[in-house]
């Protein structure tokens, strides 16, 4: 049986969902795989929802924003452009191919072009095969957890002021500091709601590293850091070793 892959797609309402509406007027064909969700921005597609579509059993999920320049909100589409960034290297830290995630302009008079484009990722996405993210989903639920984080979710936001006018303090970030506080914190708050997540069970710095596959180090920092924000305690000392758990 050939795979027919499941695309979620969300559409913007004044550029590619109108594309898409051109293209069906047109009669121009394309897969028919993809399930669309219109939205009036595509500044609205949150990282979260998508993660949300993958842990849902999407194959691939498509955004479609007017083209730069052309937003309805003036610069929505600068935001989606870098929340679809941080949400590629969220899905690779996690280990899903960045690809089956795609942002594409699509104006509302390329019908064709529109056609075009579903017919390319659907294909991309054939190739890929299924998304079978079953081994996955507690890596997802904690990507999905980091990325509802605040300083995420402000530096996702936030990242073409920084480049171009500085923080407050004057200071302008260029494109490979901006990554690589990106990845450091994607990295960090993703190993955070891991931890958070086994320690609703009690256990030692050592079981946990071994457990998460993470340097003792490493789990022992994140912990005490946790303890110190005031949610995880000391359980017991057990052997003596401390044993940590989530505070309920
Ligand atoms: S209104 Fe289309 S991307 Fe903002």
């Amino acid at each position: 049986m050939t795979f027919e892959p499941k695309i979620l797609g969300f559409l913007c309402n004044w550029c590619s969902y109108a594309g898409a509406d051109l293209a069906g007027v047109s009669r121009f064909q394309y897969p028919t795989n993809i399930r669309v969700i219109r939205v009036m921005c595509s500044a609205r597609v949150d990282p979260v929802i998508i993660l949300d579509a993958f842990l849902h059993g999407a194959d691939g999920v498509f955004v479609g924003g007017c083209h730069l320049g052309d937003c309805h909100y003036i610069s929505g589409n600068y935001y989606a452009q870098k929340k679809i960034e941080m949400t590629k290297k969220i899905l690779d830290a996690v280990g899903i191919e960045v690809k089956r995630l795609k942002l594409e302009w699509v104006s509302a008079s390329e019908g064709a072009r529109f056609a075009e484009v579903i017919t390319d990722f659907t294909n991309l996405i054939k190739k890929l095969g299924p998304s079978n993210f079953d081994d996955l989903k507690e890596e997802l639920e904690a990507a999905k957890e980091a990325a509802m984080d605040y300083r995420l979710r402000i530096l996702a936001t936030k990242q073409k002021e920084l480049m171009e006018g500085g923080n407050k303090y004057g200071e302008v970030f260029t494109k490979h500091e901006m990554d690589r506080l990106l990845d450091d914190m994607i990295k960090d708050e993703l190993t955070i709601k891991r931890i958070l997540s086994s320690l609703k069970k009690a256990s030692s710095v050592k079981d946990l590293s071994l457990e998460l596959n993470l340097s003792p180090p490493n789990v022992l920092r994140h912990v005490l850091d946790l303890k110190r924000s005031g949610l995880v305690e000391l359980s017991e000392i057990k052997d003596s070793s401390p044993i940590y758990k989530v505070i309920e």
